[in-house]
This record gives C-alpha cells, structure tokens and sequence, in this order.
C-alpha cells in the first residue's frame, strides 16, 4: 500500500478545523493573533495526552501531583530571575518601521530587519516576556502580579509543604500541568508557539552528587514515553545544548522533526540548588532537606522535565497523519486515497463509531442501544448519515479506531460488523461479547 506522511502543516490545519480538532480563537472577530481553541475533537485528544503524562508520572511511587495557581506572589518572579532576565532583545527598523527579534536576525554578521531588508535598525532594547496583570481595583505598582510564563515555580515554592505533607523522602518528584503565558515576540507554526500554552512539568528533587545520575535515568524515560506515544522514533532526536544558564549543569531538548524542521519538544535540564537557594534568599523561608539516615542538611538539586502540552499534541497529530491509497486486496474503495489519523487508541478522540446501516427504527434503535452500552466504558460516536463507505472515511479521518455496523441481519442472528481502522479487516461479533471483543482489539491494536 503507498503512503504518505504529511509534508505541510497547512494540510493539518485545514483537517484540525474541517474535523472539529483546533479553531482560530475568537475567528468570527478575526482572529487572535497565535491564539487557538480545542474543538470537540480536539479538547479530547488533549485531554488524553495530558492523562497520558500525568500517569507516566504521578502512578509511579516517587512522584505526586500539584496544581498550583497561576498567580504567584510577584516575589517568586524576582527570585526565579524572570522580572530582571525572562527577556529579548527587540530592535525596530529605522526604514519599514517593523519590530523584530535582534538576535534571531543577524545576517553575515548584520542586524537584518527580516521584512525589508534593511540593516539600518535601532539600539536593542529587551523587552520582558511576561504578561503583566493587576490585583484587585486599584491599578498601582504595587499591585502588579504576573501571568505564570512556566509552571515549575508553583512546585518550587510548595517543595516543603509537599515534601512535609506526602512524608516524602528525597529522591521525589513533584508533578503539573497547567497553563503559562508568555508574550512571544514572534509565535507561529500553529500551536507550536503561542502566547498561552499550557505546559507538563516534573521537578525531581535528588541528593547533590547522585544528580548527573538522575539526569542521564530521566532522559531514558522520557523518550521510552514518546515512544509510548506512537510517535515514529526516527523523528526524535537528542539536542545538547552547549551553553547552558548559570545555573544549570546540563541540559538536552528532545527534538521532532516537525514539518517546519527540526525544533524543540521537551527540555529536560539539571538545575543545580539554584531554585531552591534562590526561593530560600528572598523568602527568609529555610528550604534544606534533613537526611535522617544519614544525619546530614542540604538543599536539594533539580533534574527538571518540561514539555508544553500543546507542542506535544501538535507532535502527535503531525506524526500520525498519512495518505494511503486503498483499493484492490483490501476490499474497500477502489483505488481512492484516505487520509488516516493513526492514533493509538488510548489517544483517540472517538475509540468507536456506531453506524447502522439505515435510518429505519428497529436498526436505530438497536444501533442507540449499542453506542450507550458502549458509551459507558468508551468514548463512542453514533453516525447514521450518508453511505457505509462515507463514514468509514470519515472515521478514518479522525483516528477511529474501530467502526461497528449494525445492518438487518444484526436484528436477526445478533450480530455485528467490527472494522478495524488499520487493517480494514470486518469481523462479525456476537452482540453479548462485544464488549469484551472490543476491549482486547484496543489492547493490542
Ligand atoms: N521550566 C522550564 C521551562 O519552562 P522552556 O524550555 O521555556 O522551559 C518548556 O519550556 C516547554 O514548554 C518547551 O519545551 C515547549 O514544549 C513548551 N513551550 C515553551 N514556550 C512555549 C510557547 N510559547 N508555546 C507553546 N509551547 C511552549
């Protein structure tokens, strides 16, 4: 069978919004500028992504979860470097007038205004990425708070009460998702970048000394997870990065070649004590760790791993989208192409369709009786429009795994057609052993 993967980003984000996957936020106004809404389909799939994460993490007997606020103390942002560093350098265009990145725009040597060319542009002035936001009715200095622009903060600052209340011993890690905001200068790619993101972060506290053990144990288990992910292995690589922040002692990015290049998925960086010393100065709160076992009082050291929960939808969707050519052996079509979102099931917004072959009551009915059966331990969708071979497309196009067609006969030798989104392959099931039937397909699709 000929396949194709997807070459363009325009050809998923024309099914994101033909599918009921991804929308342009506030689109009958426009537009917002890098702003995007979850569909129907899409705020599932999410959902399962980030449930994918969240067991990775917190089933295991060494991480526990957190869901801390997006408003902090603007303290937090002082120690954590963000108000005095969380910046770019902007330069404007002295002849088209336009704003850009400095540092993102050198050309043989030159500050090159990307638009026109020019490399007449004026002194860098950084420009801090934070949103900022007041508290309550009065609009003063004093009352500026920010958006969060990363959600390891609100683990940093809880790592005491966590540490206190779970009665957990180093090593552990603390585990959140939530959403971040940073007022990207130059956001693009679909939801590659934007301006409000959420993010997937897991801080693992270790004794200093076992930490470049620690870093290299979190990388293996962070790829196993893409990898968990039916994400394609060739599409992932390693990135060291070679100079570091002040604070950090190593630092790697998993990359996936997004159809736009090569870019960043998930950073994963050893943080040293820097966090948590800094948290310690500016809140005259002691934040050391007592051994007990061994008698002895440290600040812990941070192995860090972070990946925005968008970019991983986004990775996922990229990755699972081919064109096949069907027709022939496989008994269906006859030499049309389908397009396939081949998600693995326990990503897939819908898990199964119920289709009946026609709209006459006792199929609908039987057919009804199926899906809420289903619909109890399964995320089903129930599709009674336009012909058989319509709808098994139309599942195929958002990743169903698997189609149940309930035809005349069914009313008679209580049977069904399973159809199995890969393979393409109709088995007839028994009614009473659907449930069963369906729950081993999805195991070992
Ligand atoms: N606490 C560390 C931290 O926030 P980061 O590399 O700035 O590190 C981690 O962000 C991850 O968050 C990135 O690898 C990326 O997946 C995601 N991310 C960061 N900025 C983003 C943006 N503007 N839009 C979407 N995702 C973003």
């Amino acid at each position: 069978m000929q396949v194709k993967y997807l070459e363009d980003l325009s050809t998923l984000v024309s099914l994101a919004k033909r599918r009921g996957f991804v929308f342009q936020s506030s689109e009958i106004y426009g537009g917002l500028n890098s702003c995007w809404d979850y569909g129907p389909l899409g705020a599932p799939f999410k959902f399962k992504v980030k449930m994918l994460w969240w067991k990775a993490m917190t089933r295991r007997n060494d991480i526990v979860g957190l869901d801390a606020a997006i408003l902090m103390h603007p303290m937090v942002w002082k120690a954590s470097g963000h108000v005095d560093g969380f910046s770019d350098p902007l330069v404007d265009c002295k002849k088209c007038k336009n704003r850009f990145r400095q540092d993102t725009a050198v050309v043989n040597g030159k500050v090159t205004c990307p638009k026109c060319e020019s490399t007449e542009v004026t002194e860098p002035r950084n420009f801090n990425l934070m949103f900022e936001t007041y508290m309550g009715p009065v609009k003063d200095e004093a009352a500026v708070v920010y958006l969060r622009p990363e959600t390891a903060q609100g683990i940093f600052v809880n790592f005491e009460n966590v540490a206190t209340s779970m009665r957990k011993k180093i090593p552990f890690g603390i585990a959140q998702i939530g959403k971040s905001f940073r007022n990207e200068i130059t956001p693009g790619n679909f939801t590659f970048r934007t301006r409000e993101f959420e993010q997937m972060e897991m801080q693992y506290f270790v004794k200093p000394g076992t930490d470049a053990d620690w870093f290299e144990t979190w990388r293996q288990t962070r790829w196993d997870f893409y990898k968990a992910c039916g994400i394609r292995e060739n599409k992932l690589r390693w990135h060291k990065h070679e100079k570091l922040a002040h604070y950090a002692r190593a630092a790697f990015d998993v990359e996936y070649e997004f159809p736009f290049g090569w870019s960043e998925l998930e950073g994963i960086h050893n943080r040293s004590d820097f966090d948590l010393s800094q948290h310690q100065k500016f809140s005259g709160k002691k934040l050391e760790y007592f051994d007990e076992a061994n008698k002895e009082k440290y600040i812990p050291y941070v192995i860090e791993t972070a990946v925005g929960c968008d970019r991983l939808a986004l990775a996922i969707l990229c990755d699972v989208y081919r064109e096949e050519k069907v027709g022939g052996a496989d008994g269906e079509g006859d030499g049309d192409t389908r397009i396939v979102m081949g998600f693995p099931p326990e990503l897939a917004p819908i898990e199964i369709a119920v289709l009946p072959l026609s709209k006459k009551p006792p199929l609908q009915e039987l057919g009804m009786k199926i899906r809420d059966e289903l619909a109890k331990d399964h995320d089903v969708d129930y599709d009674e429009t336009a012909s058989i071979g319509k709808r098994y497309r139309r599942q195929d196009e958002i990743g169903t795994p698997l189609c149940v067609t309930v035809d005349f006969e069914s009313l008679e030798d209580r049977k069904v057609t399973v159809r199995h989104r890969d393979k393409m392959t109709q088995d007839r099931v028994y009614i009473d052993q659907l449930k069963s039937y369906i729950q081993d397909k999805l195991k070992n699709f």
